[in-house]
């Protein structure tokens, strides 16, 4: 049974590039084929295990929170007509864990959302699972890194080789090995550094297991890149002191949906993998590059 059963998702960022459409819906709301990007987060951590799930919300929370409550007047109308299978559809939000919500008053940066969840976490390590970075289902990672979390204690972060020009977005870490494979020690942290200042192409992607050691870190964390509180910097700072910071190495298919062009990415892919659409799906989309459809 592991010790780790709580997910706080953080949700209240801008989503200043997804912009007009995050003008008044949260990035984390907008549709991955049909489901919001935010409950595929939700059944990631319910999958690994993680059934109290705490959102940091910020503007425009209402329809994040409308969807994983239940719509009475709906369900009554589909059970009328004896829909059952949209029903199911319509409940499966709702069904999935226990949920709770913070609401971040101001967006001060990730860390500062991090924070916001203390009171709710306590003194107990928890995930953090962005709700704009989205996993395949098939390439989970967070079991693995509870797991390493178990065994070496302290905090643990997801890293993933990117290209040279894409590790600006990116926090980078200078990691060093471990016996196991696919598991670093974590030396140092630099948030989006420029490619000449990385210390390495190896960026933090967004699932954490974060030891409760943490807070007091980010509380005295200086807003840093952005004028923000960053969760790179507090985690920079328990890499150095010695406390603990190892990276699980993932290697799998994933998608920032707060990205227009992975976004779209996303949609395509799992639109490919549907058993309903698939098919139709891949002749239109072959046609259309072979330059056979209007
Ligand atoms: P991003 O770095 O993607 O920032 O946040 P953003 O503001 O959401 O989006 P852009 O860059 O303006 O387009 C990473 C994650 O941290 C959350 C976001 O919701 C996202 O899941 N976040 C960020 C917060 O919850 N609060 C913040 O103050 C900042």
């Amino acid at each position: 049974m592991s010790s780790v059963t709580k997910a706080v998702v953080p949700a209240a960022g801008l989503g200043t590039r997804f912009l007009p459409a995050t003008k008044a819906t949260p990035k984390e709301m907008l549709p991955i084929v049909d489901k919001p990007a935010i409950q595929y987060v939700v059944e990631e951590a319910v999958a690994a295990g993680l059934s109290d799930v705490l959102f940091i919300t910020g503007r425009s929370k209402r329809s994040l929170e409308d969807h994983f409550d239940r719509n009475v007047e709906l369900e009554a109308a589909l059970a009328a007509k004896g829909d059952q299978a949209r029903l199911e559809l319509v409940s499966q939000a709702t069904d999935l864990a226990r949920i709770h919500y913070v609401r971040q008053l101001e967006a001060l940066g990730l860390g500062h959302a991090v924070l916001c969840a203390e009171q709710h976490v306590g003194n107990e390590s928890f995930a953090v699972l962005l709700g704009d970075d989205l996993i395949d289902q098939r390439d989970a990672v967070l079991p693995r890194m509870i797991e390493v979390q178990q065994r070496y204690g302290g905090s643990v972060v997801c890293l993933m080789e990117v290209e040279p020009h894409e590790i600006s977005q990116y926090g980078a870490a200078a990691v060093e090995a471990t016996d196991e494979v696919d598991v670093v020690r974590v030396t140092d942290l630099v948030e989006k550094p420029a490619v000449e200042e990385a210390p390495s192409g190896l960026a933090v992607i967004g699932r954490y297991v974060l030891s409760p050691d943490v807070f007091p870190v980010l509380r005295s964390t200086a807003p840093g890149r952005g004028g923000e509180i960053q969760l790179t910097d507090a985690l920079r700072t328990l890499a150095r002191d010695g406390s603990g910071v190892h990276g699980v190495l993932f290697r799998g298919r994933r998608y920032d949906t707060g990205n227009k062009l992975s976004y779209l990415q996303a949609t395509v892919r799992i639109a490919l993998d549907r058993e309903d659409l698939g098919v139709e799906f891949r002749q239109w989309l072959q046609d259309l590059l072979a330059g056979a459809e209007k």
